[in-house]
């Protein structure tokens, strides 16, 4: 199994597929948008590259965006990575607004599982969020998610001081029962201006929901997470910023929706461009090589 100069072994693959987005949250750190807007990889050359790092030891995919259902062929996406030898899980990371024509036909297409954002349930405040979105649709995207089997289904939700910090319990009371992970996810400064004012340190409230509840397991390979379980729902945290355990324990390498590899969510100064060479009829050795180049360039952000 490749592992970098830290330890860390590489057991998994985020992709943005597209930087397009129906979406405009006021918060987006536009993960996927960091090259030229207007080049997307192929289903060939996405699975090209997942069956490089499958060799060298990947085992789980997840999509992402921009909004990966944008694309009208993510179908083919899902069915090729899923056949993948080596790969197994292909997850992706929606904003639920197509989620609903969706779901069937990615759980046939091979899908595991669905994380879908989700920041408050006040219709209002969604609008003002997102750009303009209707909340219903996605929460009928998570539905139909859970009944296609994609489960369990994660609902990410990013915590904002006096935006939704007080509805993480209501969030919880209305998930409980169903087969929903809740991840609480920390504000990453994308925004800064937005960052200053809306930011929210999730300890405090993790130390309380930790002494309500019980710890159900934590995961080593998953940032070292811890998860909760709390009157029938399940919780977690993700706390990127100034945590080393966070960073200690990512075991993730992202790809860009323009073909580059990104060592390291926080950073866009040492991105690595695998899809020009692809192009140009590089071989799996070259592929391989500049896969170990990018494994090579991580490094924990916080330590
Ligand atoms: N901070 C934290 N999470 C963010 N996301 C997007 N921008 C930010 C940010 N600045 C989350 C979305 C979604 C996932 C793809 O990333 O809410 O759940
Ligand atoms: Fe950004 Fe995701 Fe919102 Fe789209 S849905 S604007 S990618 S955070």
């Amino acid at each position: 199994m490749l592992k970098d100069r830290f330890g860390r072994p590489i057991t998994s693959l985020r992709i943005s597929i597209t930087q397009r987005c129906n979406f405009s949250c006021l918060y987006c750190h536009r993960e996927g948008s960091k090259g030229s807007e207007d080049r997307e990889m192929t289903p060939e050359e996405i699975e090209r590259v997942v069956r490089v790092g499958a060799r060298l030891g990947v085992r789980k995919v997840k999509l992402t965006g921009g909004e990966p259902l944008l694309r009208q062929d993510v179908c083919e996406v899902v069915r090729r990575l899923s056949g993948v030898e080596g790969v197994r899980e292909v997850s992706m990371t929606t904003n639920g607004y197509l989620l609903a024509d969706y779901a069937e036909e990615l759980a046939d297409a091979g899908l595991k599982r669905v994380n879908v954002s989700l920041d408050t349930t006040d219709p209002e405040k969604f609008r003002w969020l997102t750009g303009g979105m209707r909340v219903e649709r996605v929460l009928s995207g998570i539905e139909a998610a859970l009944e296609a089997g994609l489960k369990p289904v994660k609902i990410n939700m990013v915590v904002m001081r006096d935006v939704n910090h007080e509805e993480v319990l209501g969030m919880l009371r209305r998930f409980s029962g169903t087969d929903t992970v809740l991840q609480l996810i920390e504000l990453v400064p994308g925004n800064g201006e937005f960052f200053r004012r809306y930011f929210y340190d999730l300890d405090l409230l993790e130390g309380e929901i930790a002494r309500r509840a019980r710890v159900v397991r934590r995961r080593r390979f998953m940032h070292l997470r811890a998860q909760y379980q709390l009157n029938g729902s399940r919780v977690e945290f993700v706390k990127p910023m100034h945590n080393s355990q966070f960073c200690a324990h990512c075991t993730r390498l992202r790809i860009t929706a323009d073909g580059k590899f990104k060592p390291c969510l926080m950073r866009n100064d040492n991105l690595i461009d695998f899809l020009t060479p692809m192009r140009s009829g590089a071989g799996d050795e070259e592929l391989e090589r500049l896969f170990r180049l990018a494994v090579g360039e991580r490094e924990p952000f916080f330590r």
